[in-house]
């Protein structure tokens, strides 16, 4: 019998992946498949460190990191449309589950998608909740934590100083997530992450390790709040870090700029130019060609170079500049208030020399005031739902401000959050959007995080951080609709977003881990011959676990259509047709085939054990050039 191919069903195989990357770059050191470590080695000569001390970063449980990156989800994300807002036509996304469980499943449909990310992980103060990773039953751990409590009946706990470990439980749990989070960046993708004192050395050591050295873009600070008294040392640390990372040097940051301001004068007849400092942090020592006095050849007033700080010209190219007009000198023209010559730049060269970044300026890593401090984001959050109901969001404005750094230019990124928290980021790219016009999409994972029943969050009704997340959405949206129904935008705005939960598999999936290969093989025998569908499930569910392990994004558009009397879900223009019926008919493959998909999906039990029907359907899609066409 000839039989379709199987979707596979797990997440992105991550070393397979890796050695994939491998063989591009090195196929001479591939033999059957394996790889050749003496001629890898060989290969790369004098670049091996064969010595015994070498530089690195190391801590108890980093090589599990790894097992717990390569050993792929089970699990799925089940669509929940009665929390989510404009369901069928959004493209935002708010996940409940795990952030690691939830990465690796979104590995195959956002591989290289994000532009940005921003995090605001548990800071490892001592008195937060750390995920106890497993990588062996990692998904069973989030089932019996949604619980709440562990195989043992014991309580999911914080991590404290008492238990040993401290610094190393915490790596543990970021260097997977953050190693999968690269992944999904593009090229031109960047990272953001908050952080405090305690763990910024060792956040910036692991970053340095995932995204390289090379990639560092710099370290924010942030001034969360005016200095308290009575603290230990005498010393009040009234600064978080965001550390920011590019996935590649191709990244490169602006903002639009407010301040540059280009003059028009009668003796410059339609060139508006600016002016710019001719001074530089330079000393004379370091620059003796810029160490001179500059004269004003119309008066002779003499301009001595700083030894400090001296021009940013030679001798030589002040006199081309002063030549081709591009220098002022006080006294020039009354309306500038300069007291040494400055350089002029011309809008029309400024135009030419970048059409996108005309206007936009670079970034200081001086964060503006209006970005506000912690006490600003309680109050946004206190304002939106009338009481306190999360502690220590971060204010809109800051998120804002890295968000716009980011995307000025690429208003349609998509940016992800996987410790949404009171989903600020969601909030933040809502109100961007509004005020430029922008199609910024956002991905936020959330945890279901218990609130504690003596919190405020608690009495008001939210059972978990998920809720509070996705309620300050759906009342961002209302306010936005509300304040805004005569605003230009309104109807190109995404007002919207689609809700998902981190679940087990509709379909039994075989987990081959650790098993022998005579298992593994009586094991997939069996899977042919039962019914693997959870009967819980909906079509909808299985659905969307088919679009994800078959590498869609989950905010396409799906339209549902009827061929030869069946349901069929037609993806991204009809590219791929997902047929779920219980009951395949010979006329319903012809239509599919009919209309020429580049894939096509069926349920294996939809053949209900009819080979002769399975043989023809492949035949049928072979017919018509479709390939892929697979079963689950
Ligand atoms: C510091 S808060 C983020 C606050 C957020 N920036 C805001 O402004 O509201 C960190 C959040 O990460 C969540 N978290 C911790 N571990 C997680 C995990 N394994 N998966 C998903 N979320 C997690 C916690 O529940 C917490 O709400």
């Amino acid at each position: 019998m000839i039989e379709p191919k199987k979707l596979d069903l797990h997440s992105l195989d991550i070393a397979r992946q890796q050695k994939e990357k491998l063989k591009q770059l090195f196929p001479e050191v591939f033999t059957e498949d394996r790889i050749d470590f003496d001629r890898l080695k060989q290969t790369l000569g004098e670049s091996i460190d064969t010595g015994k001390e070498r530089y690195s970063m190391t801590w108890p449980g980093k090589s599990d990191c790894f097992k717990l990156i390569q050993s792929p989800s089970i699990g799925t994300l089940k669509p929940a449309r009665d929390e989510s807002v404009n369901f069928d036509s959004t493209e935002n996304l708010f996940i409940e589950g795990d952030n690691l469980e939830v990465l690796k499943l979104l590995q195959k449909s956002y591989y290289g998608k994000i532009k940005m990310i921003y995090i605001d992980p548990p800071y490892n103060t001592g008195n937060d909740f750390i995920y106890p990773d497993d990588f062996k039953e990692n998904l069973s751990t989030y089932l019996q934590y949604t619980g709440q409590v562990d195989a043992e009946g014991r309580k999911f706990s914080t991590n404290t100083d008492t238990e040993g470990r401290f610094h190393s439980k915490w790596l543990n749990m970021m260097y997977p997530r953050l190693f999968l989070a690269k992944n999904l960046l593009r090229d031109e993708g960047l990272i953001f992450i908050s952080i405090d004192d305690n763990e910024v050395c060792n956040l910036r050591k692991i970053c340095d390790e995932i995204f390289g050295e090379e990639n560092f873009i710099a370290l924010f600070p942030w001034r969360k709040r005016t200095a308290k008294s009575d603290v230990p040392y005498g010393v009040s640390q009234d600064y978080e870090w965001i550390i920011s990372f590019a996935k590649t040097e191709s990244f490169n940051a602006n903002i639009k700029s407010n301040t540059r301001k280009y003059y028009e004068s009668p003796d410059l007849p339609n060139r508006p130019w600016r002016i710019h400092e001719m001074t530089t942090h330079r000393t004379a020592f370091e620059r003796p060609n810029s160490n001179f006095t500059i004269i004003d050849p119309k008066n002779g007033k003499e301009y001595p170079a700083n030894k400090n700080a001296v021009w940013r010209v030679t001798k030589e190219s002040f006199k081309k500049f002063y030549k081709e007009k591009r220098i002022v000198f006080p006294g020039d023209y009354d309306f500038l208030n300069i007291s040494k010559p400055v350089l002029r730049y011309f809008k029309d060269e400024d135009k030419a020399k970048s059409e996108n970044s005309f206007g936009y300026t670079s970034v200081s890593t001086n964060l503006p005031k209006n970005v506000g401090m912690t006490q600003d984001g309680t109050k946004e959050t206190s304002i939106l739902f009338g009481s306190k109901i999360f502690y220590f969001p971060k204010p809109v404005n800051l998120i804002k401000h890295f968000i716009q750094m980011s995307t000025t230019i690429d208003k349609d990124a998509l940016i992800l959050d996987f410790f949404a928290g009171s989903a600020t980021t969601a909030h933040a790219v809502l109100d961007l959007n509004k005020e430029d016009g922008g199609n910024r999409k956002f991905i936020m994972v959330q945890l279901p995080e218990k609130c504690d029943e003596k919190s405020e969050a608690y009495k008001a009704g939210f059972k978990t951080i998920a809720d509070i997340g996705k309620e300050r959405i759906r009342r961002v949206i209302a306010k936005i609709k509300k304040e805004n129904n005569q605003s230009l935008f309104q109807n190109q705005l995404d007002l919207g977003f689609k809700s998902f939960k981190l679940d087990s598999s509709n379909f039994k999936i075989w987990n081959t881990e650790g098993i022998s290969p005579e298992q593994e093989a009586l094991e997939k025998q069996l899977e042919l011959h039962i019914n693997h569908i959870n009967p819980d499930s909906s079509q909808e569910d299985i659905l969307f676990e088919i679009l994800l392990k078959a590498g869609y994004q989950l905010s396409g558009e799906i339209k549902k259509i009827e061929l030869a009397g069946k349901n069929v879900y037609s993806v991204k223009e009809g590219t791929m047709l997902i047929c779920l019926e219980n009951e395949l008919t010979k006329e319903v493959i012809k239509a599919m085939a009919d209309r020429k998909p580049g894939r096509v999906i069926c349920l294996d039990q939809g053949f209900a054990n009819n080979d002769q029907l399975k043989t023809n359907a492949v035949q049928i899609m072979k017919s018509k050039g479709i390939d892929d066409f697979r079963t689950v």
